[in-house]
């Protein structure tokens, strides 16, 4: 079974692979996606090394001199996917979109240099790549943080990674939506309209692209002007651990500027981290920064934390939040709380189970010495795969696969777990 699987996943990364990037999914995703790349290295690099470096080494080609790195590259055109490079008009040689994904590359890069049995290369290509990460990382707490506090804040939902959450809900109101020019949407075409975000909800992430076009992609103007500024838990814990690995890294490379930066950023993020603790929900919860107030909505985005070191305590506390959603749900982990009025089980980040999403919690509760729920959570993985196949994400309640097939990253999740579970076995 184990094997039917990992060559099921194998066939998956090899349809989507376009040579030195892989598309998510055929149709739906025809480009490069940023914390997709580097999700589905780490599945590359249980069968190719050196392709799964190149797919991390190709997104960073595309990094702008401000130091930001992007969420989509259009390598190529294809007009199946809206919005298009007109769009976003960010003017590159080879068009980007303008605004920035969940910063997983440090964290991917560490596992690939530590995993890897060609230790010359590995060396060599990790130390050409660890100062574009950190100038990446060095660009959010520049420009994302302009405050200070320790903590980036997203200023597009498509940021986060977690498009329609129910966490942007009432923030996303004060978005307007007059002067949108008309648009023809293209993921309604490829997958289930009732999977997907809304039509106002579509309106109102147009408008923001257009308001930043009209600032030239100015980013020390964007933050400032956003009426979206979110602090997400998920998001700031994912750049915390690839924080903490750069750390790692750059002092076993010799990059001691590096090393150094990268703790201090780690130290403020972690304690800053806490004052999104949510102790009625067990978790961590967004804050609005326009608002200046918490979001109390029991997302995923508060349980992804768990990838950061942060404290002990906290994880287990995740980690029996988890277990009551497991009274409520058939397979873990729901990205919006089965209990709350506002889950919908088949709308994108309204409900849905996402694999990338749960190798994030689960590698980050197994660390933090959580190792049943992480078992736990890795079994519902495959589980689901098992019975419905490599899909974009699934029904929590019924398995059932909903959004774009054939996906990579849920492809290379399934190597990612079944090999590591190999190694711990
Ligand atoms: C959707 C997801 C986002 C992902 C992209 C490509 O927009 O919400 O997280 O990166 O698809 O798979």
């Amino acid at each position: 079974m184990t094997e039917a699987l990992l060559q099921k996943a194998a066939h998956i990364l090899q349809v989507n692979d376009l040579g030195k990037y892989t598309v998510p999914t055929h149709g739906l995703y025809p480009f490069q996606w940023n914390w997709d790349s580097c999700l589905t290295a780490l599945g590359q690099s249980h069968l190719n090394e050196d392709r799964a470096w190149t797919e991390i080494e190709t997104l960073f080609e595309h990094q702008w001199d401000d130091g930001m790195v992007p969420h989509i590259v259009f390598h190529k055109e294809d007009d199946g996917y809206f919005p298009g490079p007109g769009v976003w008009g960010t003017n590159r040689p080879i068009p980007t979109s303008g605004i920035t994904q969940p910063a997983v590359a440090g964290f991917a890069i560490k596992s690939l240099y530590d995993r890897s049995q060609n230790k010359t290369d590995a060396r060599r290509r990790a130390f050409a790549l660890l100062p574009k990460v950190f100038k990446w990382h060095e660009w959010f707490y520049a420009n994302r943080d302009p405050k200070h506090s320790g903590l980036v804040a997203i200023i597009h939902p498509w940021e986060s990674g977690r498009d329609n959450s129910v966490d942007w809900d009432d923030a996303f109101l004060r978005v307007p939506t007059d002067g949108v020019a008309p648009f023809v949407r293209r993921d309604t075409q490829h997958a289930d309209p009732a999977h997907r975000p809304t039509q106002e909800q579509y309106e109102r992430y147009i408008w923001l692209v257009q308001t930043f076009r009209n600032l030239n992609w100015d980013n020390s103007k964007l933050h400032d002007a956003s009426p979206f500024q979110i602090v997400d838990p998920g998001f700031n814990g994912i750049l915390l651990r690839s924080v903490s690995e750069v750390a790692a890294l750059a002092a076993d490379l010799g990059l001691r500027d590096i090393a150094e930066a990268s703790a201090s950023q780690l130290d403020r993020g972690i304690a800053a981290l806490d004052s999104l603790w949510n102790e009625k929900r067990g978790q961590y919860t967004c804050y609005d920064r326009v608002a200046g107030c918490l979001i109390d909505s029991p997302s995923i985005g508060g349980l992804l934390a768990a990838f950061a070191p942060i404290p002990k305590s906290r994880a287990e506390t995740i980690a029996a939040t988890l277990d009551t959603q497991s009274q409520n749900c058939t397979y873990l982990v729901a990205s919006h709380d089965p209990r709350d009025v506002h889950f919908d089980a088949k709308r994108y980040w309204r409900g849905p189970v996402w694999l990338i999403v749960n190798y994030m919690i689960a590698n980050g509760l197994h660390a933090a010495g959580q190792s049943a729920m992480a078992t736990r959570i890795d079994k519902d993985c495959l589980t689901l795969i098992e019975n419905s196949g490599f899909a974009e994400y699934y029904d929590p309640h019924t398995g059932e696969p909903c959004g774009g097939g054939q996906f990579t990253w849920t492809a290379a999740m399934v190597i990612e777990i079944i090999k590591n579970a190999k190694v711990a076995a």
